[in-house]
């Protein structure tokens, strides 16, 4: 899949054939063809202890690695980001988190390590509404990894992708016990607005005014 992902869009669609004919991916394999991936978001982050990461758009083969930190979420973590709602992830799910189109939909992932070793410990995204100025956005990091700035950098950089490609707001649905999630968007210096209902906060986000 890494390097389908990475072919020109037009060959893409073949190349994916070719693979399930060979058994080398699923056969209900999914590669959404519209952009190019966006390598120059690519970038890397040094953390205050020195310690490397990168950042970068989602890839359809960093599926075991969603899977890997998905299975290390703690209940609280899990509950905080699903609301309850997701409690295992199987292919079909997990190839349409890891499949974006870069444009509609946007999905950053934070990677500790490299080759073999890598892992991915954040992921963050958004998918625009129909009237295509309005996103929902939402975002996890990895228990041992939470608290280190990472949640806060991963908004900035959403936030000036989404306000590029003329995005106007963000809409987050929070629970209320989320201190840590609401003090990102209070925070940020953007325009916000909330509004709780049957348990839930709606985050209002203005990314341009
Ligand atoms: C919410 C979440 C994304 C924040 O990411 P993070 O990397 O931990 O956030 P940051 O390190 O940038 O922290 C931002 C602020 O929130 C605080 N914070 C983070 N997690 C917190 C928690 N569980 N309780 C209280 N405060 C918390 C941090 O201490 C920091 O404040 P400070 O600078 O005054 O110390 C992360 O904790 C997470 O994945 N939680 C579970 C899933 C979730 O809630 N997703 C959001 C659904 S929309």
């Amino acid at each position: 899949m890494s390097l389908i992902s990475i072919a020109h869009p037009d060959f893409r669609s073949d190349l994916l054939h070719a693979a399930k004919r060979r058994s080398l991916v699923y056969a209900n394999q999914i590669l959404l063809t519209a952009k190019a991936y966006p390598a120059e978001l690519e970038k890397k982050l040094t953390l205050a202890d020195g310690r490397e990461l990168v950042v970068r758009p989602i890839r359809p083969d960093d599926e075991p690695m969603i899977k890997g930190m998905f299975y290390s979420f703690s209940e609280q973590t899990k509950y905080l980001r699903y609301h309850g709602t997701l409690k295992s992830l199987p292919h079909n799910r997990l190839q349409v988190f890891c499949n974006v189109d870069y444009d509609a939909e946007m999905a950053l992932v934070v990677t500790h390590g490299e080759g073999g070793h890598a892992e991915i410990i954040g992921v963050g995204r958004y998918l625009t509404l129909p009237d295509t100025r309005t996103a929902e956005m939402a975002f996890v990091i990895r228990d041992d990894w939470q608290r280190q700035g990472l949640g806060t950098h991963l908004f900035q950089r959403l936030a000036e992708i989404a306000g590029r490609s003329g995005i106007r707001q963000f809409h987050a649905d929070v629970l209320p016990e989320n201190s840590g999630m609401l003090k990102i968007f209070h925070r940020s210096g953007l325009n916000t607005e909330t509004v709780t209902d049957e348990g839930v906060v709606r985050v209002t986000i203005r990314l341009q005014e």
